[in-house]
């Protein structure tokens, strides 16, 4: 296991790239089910979770050929349908198999996703979904095995508790487009993540309307080919580089950063008083005086994202005043309040919310990473402070952030990474 050693630095400057977008790539990989035709994604990030998705396609037949940020993939050969625990615990998205398999194979069997540091996780509204299309399925010692014999197209609301599902929506979406009739998927998920999904089922034949907004309407078709397709570059990192900036000055440009991506995150930043220029391809980040607190409720598409909360939630634990983090996604994903404690952040919890008193300045100390958007938070926080930290669990960095200290490295930040015994 690996560990950061970072000393706070206090400035950062130049310009970052962006990579492709995780959250966009792992679903779309679960496309190539739906088809015998050859597919390629390009941009896909080297992060750990791709790693996990590669594994499942080929347990499930799929030929994988990885070159760079390149995936040729050819489906056929050896037809599995089974994608057991010890792939599919580590890893929620790989549950997205279970949507093509039934509509492809017309049966499945997907181990159930493990609980969460992030808090519960269910999957009811991906099993409402499916199931209303006509599937069959029953959880039998913690695996989804499910028969599709005949789908038929309907019309499922998939809002939840929390409002829309990601992973709910792609793996209906996916079930829907070789389901006979039409499907209409009102409460969609109306993510970038999605839409990109969505762009690669229709270049596969798919008949499909109305994806990255809350209503997909979809008529089924028989066959679907292959795809050759750019992943979007990743939001979430562009984001946590946009916080970076803001909260160690200097001027950073980040390439790949879509400003009609991240307009929530552009707005609060904005307000908290950092300067952007938005530029084709880039946005720069410029801290000129002093920071102002402001407060952030994390909401689905297109309101600010669950996955940058920890990384705002550093920024505005070392803006003096008072702001308030409402998280309405995950009400229990505040794993980093602890960690920035022990850096000297002062931050209360209170019901869904972190009550955050700004301090001027946080002071290096050794911290635990323990989820990934967490881990990043942390790198933030121990970039800016005072002397050095040590972070420990970094592999859960890894699984979403495609070489993240090494990026911070280039751009002045005194990082490294060493063995942890
Ligand atoms: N939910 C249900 N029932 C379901 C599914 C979800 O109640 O069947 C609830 C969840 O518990 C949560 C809310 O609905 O409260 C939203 O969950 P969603 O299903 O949208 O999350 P997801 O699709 O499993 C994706 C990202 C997450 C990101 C969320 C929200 C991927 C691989 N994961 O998860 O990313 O936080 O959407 O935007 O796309 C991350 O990258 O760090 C990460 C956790």
């Amino acid at each position: 296991m690996d560990k950061l050693i970072v000393q706070g630095t206090g400035r950062l400057s130049g310009e970052v790239s962006v990579s492709g977008s995780k959250n966009a790539s792992l679903p779309i990989l679960a496309a190539p089910l739906l088809t015998d035709e050859p597919c390629e994604l390009r941009g896909v990030p080297a992060v750990r979770d791709v790693a996990t998705m590669l594994r499942i396609l080929r347990h499930l037949g799929v030929r994988v050929a990885a070159e760079g940020n390149r995936i040729r993939m050819q489906p056929g050969g050896y037809a599995g349908v089974e994608a057991p625990y010890r792939l599919v615990s580590t890893m929620r998205a790989s549950f997205c198999v279970l949507g093509p398999l039934l509509a492809r194979k017309k049966r499945a069997s997907v181990s159930l996703p493990g609980g969460c540091v992030i808090g519960p996780r269910p999957v009811d509204l991906h099993l409402k979904g499916l199931t209303a299309l006509g599937a069959k399925l029953k959880v039998e010692q913690g695996n989804v095995i499910g028969t599709a014999r005949r789908l038929r197209g309907t019309s499922i609301y998939l809002g939840g508790a929390f409002g829309s599902s990601v992973l709910g929506t792609a793996n209906v979406l996916m079930a829907a487009v070789l389901t006979p009739g039409e499907t209409v998927i009102e409460s969609a998920a109306c993510e970038p993540e999605l839409a990109d999904l969505g762009d690669v089922l229709v270049q596969m034949g798919a008949k499909i309307d109305g994806h990255g907004t809350p209503v997909i309407r979809i008529r089924g078709v028989r066959r679907l080919g292959g795809f050759r397709h750019q992943v979007i570059p990743d939001r979430i990192e562009a984001g946590t580089f946009l916080v970076a900036g803001a909260i160690l000055g200097g001027e950073l440009t980040v390439r790949g950063a879509r400003a009609e991506h991240l307009g929530a995150v552009l707005d609060k930043l904005r307000q908290a008083g950092v300067g952007l220029t938005i530029r084709e391809g880039a946005i720069r980040v410029r801290r000129t005086g002093r920071l102002k607190p402001v407060d952030v409720t994390t909401l689905p598409y297109p309101g600010f994202p669950t996955d940058l909360q920890a990384q705002m939630t550093a920024l505005m634990a070392q803006t003096p005043g008072i702001s308030v983090i409402t998280e309405k996604i995950y009400p229990e994903r505040f794993m980093h309040v602890a960690e920035l404690a022990r850096m000297g952040a002062r931050i209360k919890r209170e019901g869904t919310s972190a009550i955050v008193l700004g301090v001027e300045k946080l002071s290096g100390a050794p911290v635990m990473a323990s989820d990934l958007r967490a881990s990043a938070a942390l790198v933030l926080a121990a970039l800016s402070a005072k002397g050095r930290s040590e972070i420990a669990r970094v592999y859960h960095l890894d699984r979403g952030y495609d070489r993240i200290d090494e990026k911070f490295k280039r751009l002045g930040a005194r990082i490294t990474r060493v063995k942890e015994r």
